[in-house]
C-alpha cells in the first residue's frame, strides 16, 4: 500500500544539466529509474522497483494531466507535460517530462519512458497558476470540469495541447 506522505513546501533543487529518467511496464510499475530520479525521490531503488509510479505523485497535479498523459502514450504518441513530484520526505520538485512509448521490433507497445528536464522559472510559474485552477475546479467538480476547463483555455489561445506546453 502506498505510503501516505505530508507535503511540504520545501522544494528539491538539481542542477540544469541533469536528466531525470525513468522506465516503466504498460501499467506504469518502475522498471529503472536513473541515479538523479532515484535520489530526487527520497527513496531507495529498492522501494522504487516494481511500484507504481503514482509514488511520487504531488496532491497539487491535477488528474485531467495524468488523464491527457495515458491517452497520449497508450495511442502510440509521445507527451511533453510539467509534473510536481513529490519526495519521500515531503519535499517537491518540478519537471518538464518528454514520456514515451517503446515498441517491440512488431510496432506493439512494450512500455514507456520518461525523460525530465529542469523547466524555466517563467514555465513553472505559468504552469503553477494553470494546474491550481485546474485542481480548484476538480475538486468542486470532477475531472470531467477540469478537462472542460483545460480545453476552453487551449481553445481560446487557438492552440493544440503540444503547441501549448511547447511554447512555455
Ligand atoms: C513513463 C512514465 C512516467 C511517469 N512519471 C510520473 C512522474 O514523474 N510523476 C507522477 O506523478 N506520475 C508519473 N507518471 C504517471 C503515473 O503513472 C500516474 O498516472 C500518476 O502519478 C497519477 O496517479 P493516480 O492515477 O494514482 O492519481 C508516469 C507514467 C509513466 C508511464
Amino acid at each position: 500500500m502506498k505510503k501516505i506522505i505530508t507535503p511540504n513546501q520545501i522544494e528539491r533543487q538539481f542542477n540544469e544539466g541533469k536528466i531525470i529518467v525513468s522506465k516503466t511496464d504498460l501499467k506504469g510499475k518502475i522498471l529503472y529509474g536513473n541515479r538523479i530520479f532515484i535520489k530526487l525521490s527520497g527513496f531507495t531503488e529498492k522501494e522504487l522497483l516494481g511500484k507504481p509510479h503514482n509514488i511520487i505523485r504531488h496532491p497539487d497535479m491535477p488528474k485531467i494531466i495524468f488523464k491527457f498523459l495515458w491517452d497520449f502514450i497508450q495511442n502510440g504518441k509521445e507527451i511533453v507535460a510539467y509534473v510536481k513530484n513529490l519526495s519521500k520526505d515531503g519535499s517537491y520538485y518540478w519537471v518538464k517530462a518528454f514520456v514515451t512509448p517503446s515498441f517491440n521490433g512488431k510496432g506493439e507497445i512494450v512500455g514507456y519512458h520518461s525523460i525530465r528536464v529542469k523547466p524555466t522559472e517563467e514555465a513553472k510559474a505559468a504552469i503553477q497558476a494553470l494546474y491550481k485552477e485546474l485542481l480548484e475546479i476538480e475538486h468542486k467538480g470532477g475531472i470531467q470540469k477540469s478537462q472542460e476547463k483545460l480545453e476552453q483555455i487551449l481553445a481560446q489561445k487557438g492552440v493544440s495541447y503540444e503547441e501549448f506546453v511547447l511554447s512555455l
